[in-house]
């Protein structure tokens, strides 16, 4: 089931905002959009782009595997016609990677005109969005195209998503195209970070909307994705056909000594029993409760010992000495 944007509200309405403005003022706008891994980056772009539905949209992303120059103007041509072109043909060749090129026609500086000029004739009247996905993952000639962009005054909207600059391939030139988008005037900047625990239980509603799912089975959803939106789907994908209980954890997350430690706690023993009957110390005992009721999500010792009861999760201790 697919599950629905949450939390981004304000982030939408920032970049239809700007949107806007590209349209009724004909001019450019970048707008830099960073998070970790998984944080939503790509949604909140798709979202964009639903919502706005602009007649050209310009995108491209870096090639995983091997960058090479000019890899987001590549992506984009291999969408977009080419035949009209005011660059010279040799020149576009290099600009869409020709294997058989030759090397060395083109100074740099003479290719990022030409790559400027190139996105400038593509954009035309505009408006348009141009969307540049995964700025950190991108080869340095593409960097600076995309920083000469957001100075190119284009009637577009600049749209960049990024993982922060020390993920990023070259984090230095990375963190001074950001810098530059980000500078520029009327530049929108947002940083995705984790979903919180409310709302993990609104997807939890949405996907479970049969079972109700509980405050507490949320918190401990989030407490097991760190409200990553990313890790968040995939355990949803896993989990969903055993229903929601399954989301809190299962069992075997634990370690064999964690799950004595829980078996004792769901027959009511004290952290001093504990200790006792498994011949070790309450200190370390303290370190496995705190360890269970992170992985179990539970609130507390009382909560831990009712999810060994429900989850079949505890064991017998078996090494009282
Ligand atoms: N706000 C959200 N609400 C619900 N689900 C979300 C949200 N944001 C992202 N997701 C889901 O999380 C997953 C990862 O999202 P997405 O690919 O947009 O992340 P990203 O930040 O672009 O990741 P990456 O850095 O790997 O490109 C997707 O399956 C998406 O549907
Ligand atoms: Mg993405």
């Amino acid at each position: 089931m697919p599950v629905p944007m949450v939390g981004r509200a304000a982030e939408l309405d920032e970049l239809r905002r700007a949107w806007a403005l590209v349209c009724h003022g004909g001019r450019g706008l970048p707008a830099v959009v960073t998070g970790l891994p998984g944080t939503g980056k790509s949604t909140l772009v798709s979202a964009v782009l639903q919502a706005t539905e602009p007649e050209l949209v310009l995108s491209g992303s870096a090639r995983v595997h091997s960058p090479a120059p000019y890899d987001w103007l590549a992506a984009v041509l291999a969408a977009h016609p080419r035949r009209e072109l005011p660059i010279p043909p040799d020149a576009l060749s290099w600009l869409v990677q020709d294997p058989d090129v030759p090397r060395e026609r083109y100074t740099p500086e003479a290719l990022l005109r030409l790559a400027v000029r190139t996105v400038r004739a593509l954009v035309g009247a505009g408006p348009a969005v141009l969307v540049v996905e995964d700025l950190h993952a991108l080869d340095p000639a593409s960097l600076s195209l995309v920083a000469e962009l957001a100075a190119a005054d284009l009637p577009a909207l600049l749209l960049v998503t990024s993982q922060p600059p020390e993920a990023a391939i070259s984090p230095q030139l990375t963190a001074r195209t950001m810098a530059r988008l980000a500078g520029a005037p009327g530049a929108v900047r947002q940083h995705l970070g984790a979903l919180d625990a409310a709302q993990v239980g609104t997807i939890l509603e949405h996907v479970y909307a049969d079972s109700e799912p509980s405050p507490e089975l949320a918190e401990a959803v989030w407490r097991r994705t760190g409200g990553n939106p990313y890790r968040l789907t995939e355990l949803l994908a896993v989990e969903v056909t055993n229903g929601p209980a399954e989301l809190a954890g299962p069992a075997n997350d634990l370690t064999a000594r964690e799950r004595e430690v829980l078996g004792c706690l769901a027959e009511g023993m004290s952290n001093k029993e504990i200790a006792r009957a498994l011949g070790i110390s309450v200190r370390t005992v303290t370190v496995h409760v705190s360890n269970l009721l992170r992985k179990t999500g539970a609130a507390s010792r009382t909560a831990a010992a009712l999810w060994a009861i429900q989850n079949g999760g505890g064991a017998r201790a078996t090494t009282a000495s």
